[in-house]
C-alpha cells in the first residue's frame, strides 16, 4: 500500500475514459460519508454497496490460525451523529426526511433501526449526487431492513427508477429456527434516469433447453404457437413449414442464443464462498463471491467506466472491476479492509502491494498522530498491518500484531513468532516494555516489536537490552529480543527492514546471503 494524496495512477486497470479526479483507482480509508463528500457530482457510472445490514452482530476477520480481530460492528444506537445526519437529510431531501420521521414513530429509538436508517440515508443521498445520470446503483442487504431501504431509495432515486429486487439465493448450513430458514439476500437495483447502461446477461442453458436446442436444430426451427414466437435455425426449412401450414404465419422471431436464458431477478446459480478451503476466501467474514460482482458490473457498466464500492470490505468489487477493465474507487472505514483489498489486488492482478495507492492513511508524523488521537484501534491496525503482522484482538479489546516466521535452530526449521504492539507512552516507557514482555510470554513469542513516535530514553533502552538477544539461523544471527520501530520508519516505508531472520523467505529467495545484511532483511 502506498499512502497517497495525489499519486499518479499505477494500477493495471484500464483508464480509457478521461477520469480526472484523484479518487479513481485508489483505495480510500475513512468513513465513506466524508470521502463521498469529496467526490465530484455525476462522476461515477456504477455503485455497488454491501453495507452493514442492521444484523445486530459483530463480524470478524481471521488471519491464519492465531490471529483474529473484529472487522466491523453491525449494532446501531441513536447518538449525536444521528441527530446531525437527520438535520443534513432535512436540508437535502425533505421527502425522505418526512419518511424517516414517520418510520421513527413506529420504532423505539433504542431499537437500532432508526439509527441505522438515518446512517444509510445520509450516505445514499451522497451516492445519488455522485452517480452519473446514466448510472446505476445496486444496494445489497438482507430482508432485515430491505423493505425500509426500498422506501428510502424510492424517495432518493425516484420510485420510477426502481428496476429490480434481486433475490440472491444460496444454500449452506442452517441454524435451528422456528421459522423458514433465511437463505437469500436482497439486491435493490435502481438507475438514476431512464437512460442508463444496460448489457443483458444470460444464464447457462438447462439440460432441458439443450435437448430442445438439439432437436430444434435438426428440424430447422423451434416454434411456440401459443405465444406466437419462433427461433429460426434454418430459414428454408422454417419457410417450408409455414407453407405446409405446420406453423402459423407472422410469428415473432426471438433469439435462442444456444438455449441460454435471459437472467431473471432470481439468482440461485452463484454459490456463497463457504469455508476457508475456497481459494477465493480472504479471511473476511462477509466476503461476497467474485461471480456476483462480475455479473452486476458486466450488466451495468462498460469498459473504462468508474465503479464505486463505498463499503468495499475485502475488495471483491474492486478485484472484479479491475479484472473487467473498469476504473474503480474503493472506500472503507477500517485498515483491515484496506490492507486486505491491497493484498488481494497485489496477489490476483500481479501488482506490487506498495504500488496500490491509498488515500487517507497517515503519510507523515502529524497525520499518524492525528489517527492515533482520533481512533486508537485504527492507529494500531495501521501500524501492525504496515509491518506485515496480523492484527489480533486481545481480551482487553486492544490490537496486537502477530507474525510467524520460519527459523533454523539445531539444524531444524522451526516456527518462530513475533509480537508487535504500539506504545501507550511517548517516549515509550518501561511499562510499555513490561506489557510487551507479558504478551510475548503469553503468545510464546521469540521476538517483540514496540512501535513508538520517538525512541525511548536511556533508562527504558537499558530495560530493553536486559531482555537479551535471540540467536537465529543456527546461532549465526544475533538479534535483540525486543526492537523499537519508529512511526517515522513506518511512514517512510523503512520499517519493513526490522531485524528478523526469516528462513522461509530466504528459501523462497533461493539465495544464501551472508554477513550483517542478512540480519536487516526486509520481512
Ligand atoms: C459487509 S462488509 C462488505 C463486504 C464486501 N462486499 C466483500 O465482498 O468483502 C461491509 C464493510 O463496510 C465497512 N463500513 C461500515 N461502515 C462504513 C463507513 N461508514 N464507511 C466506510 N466503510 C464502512 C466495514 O468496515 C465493512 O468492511
Amino acid at each position: 500500500m502506498n499512502a497517497s494524496r495525489s499519486l499518479p495512477m499505477t494500477t493495471a486497470t484500464a483508464t480509457k475514459k478521461a477520469t480526472t479526479f484523484e479518487h479513481v483507482n485508489r483505495l480510500c480509508y475513512g468513513d465513506n460519508l466524508d470521502t463521498l463528500r469529496t467526490l465530484p457530482s455525476e462522476s461515477v457510472d456504477l455503485i455497488y454497496l454491501d453495507p452493514p445490514y442492521n444484523s445486530k452482530r459483530v463480524y470478524n476477520c481471521s488471519f491464519g490460525a492465531k490471529a483474529q480481530a473484529k472487522a466491523f460492528d453491525d449494532n446501531w444506537s441513536w447518538g449525536p451523529e444521528q441527530i446531525r445526519w437527520l438535520n443534513d437529510i432535512n436540508d437535502r431531501n425533505k421527502n425522505v426526511w418526512c419518511l424517516l420521521n414517520c418510520l421513527m414513530k413506529t420504532f423505539k429509538r433504542n431499537d437500532g433501526l432508526p439509527a441505522y436508517l438515518v446512517a444509510m440515508t445520509v450516505r445514499l443521498i451522497e451516492m445519488h449526487r455522485v452517480l452519473k445520470s446514466t448510472g446505476s446503483i445496486y444496494l445489497h442487504v438482507d430482508p432485515t431492513a430491505s423493505h425500509y431501504l426500498k422506501l428510502v431509495m424510492d424517495q432518493i432515486f425516484g420510485g420510477g427508477n426502481f428496476k429490480n429486487d434481486i433475490a440472491w439465493c444460496y444454500r449452506g448450513m442452517t441454524p435451528k429456527a422456528s421459522y423458514f430458514n433465511k437463505k437469500h439476500d436482497t439486491i435493490l437495483f435502481f438507475t438514476k434516469s431512464d437512460e442508463y447502461v444496460w448489457n443483458p446477461q444470460k444464464g447457462e442453458p438447462s439440460e432441458g433447453s439443450l435437448r430442445t436446442y438439439k432437436s430444434a436444430m435438426n428440424r430447422g426451427y423451434n416454434a411456440n404457437n401459443a405465444r406466437g414466437m419462433v427461433v429460426v435455425f434454418d430459414r428454408a426449412k422454417y419457410e417450408a413449414a409455414v407453407r405446409a401450414g405446420k406453423i402459423p404465419q407472422g410469428m415473432r422471431e426471438t433469439d435462442f442464443d444456444g438455449g441460454r436464458p435471459a437472467l431473471t431477478d432470481w439468482w440461485d446459480d452463484i454459490k456463497i464462498l463457504g469455508g476457508p478451503g475456497n481459494k477465493e476466501r480472504t479471511g473476511y467474514q462477509t466476503q461476497k463471491p467474485l461471480a456476483l460482482l462480475e455479473r452486476i458490473i458486466k450488466a451495468s457498466s462498460n469498459e473504462g467506466d468508474v465503479v464505486l464500492d463505498p463499503y468495499m470490505g475485502s475488495g471483491t468489487t474492486i478485484e472484479a472491476a479491475a479484472k473487467l477493465g473498469r476504473n474503480w474507487i474503493g472506500m472503507d472505514v477500517t485498515h483491515h479492509a484496506v490492507a486486505c483489498t491491497a493484498a488481494r489486488l497485489a496477489a490476483n492482478l500481479d501488482l506490487e502491494e506498495d504500488d496500490i495507492p491509498v488515500i487517507g492513511v497517515p503519510f507523515d508524523l502529524e497525520s499518524a498522530r492525528h489517527l492515533r488521537d482520533a481512533d486508537r484501534t485504527q492507529y494500531d491496525a495501521w501500524a501492525i498491518l504496515n509491518l506485515k503482522a496480523a492484527p489480533h484482538e486481545e481480551k482487553s479489546g486492544r490490537l496486537i500484531g502477530i507474525r510467524e516466521f520460519k527459523d533454523w535452530r539445531d539444524s531444524r526449521t522451526v516456527d518462530g513468532t513475533a509480537i508487535y504492539v504500539t506504545s501507550n507512552d511517548e517516549p515509550p516507557s518501561v511499562t510499555d516494555v513490561d506489557r510487551l514482555e507479558r504478551l510475548m510470554k503469553q503468545h510464546k513469542a521469540d521476538l517483540g516489536f514496540l512501535v513508538a513516535f520517538t525512541m525511548p530514553d536511556e533508562f527504558t533502552l537499558k530495560r530493553i537490552e536486559r531482555l537479551g538477544e535471540v540467536r537465529q539461523n543456527n546461532g549465526r544471527h544475533v538479534i535483540p529480543k525486543v526492537q523499537v520501530i519508529t512511526v517515522e520508519q513506518i511512514v517512510e516505508g523503512g520499517a519493513s527492514a526490522t531485524k528478523i531472520f526469516d528462513v522461509s523467505r530466504q528459501q523462497r529467495r533461493k539465495k544464501i546471503l551472508s554477513g550483517e545484511s542478512q540480519i536487516a532483511l526486509e520481512v
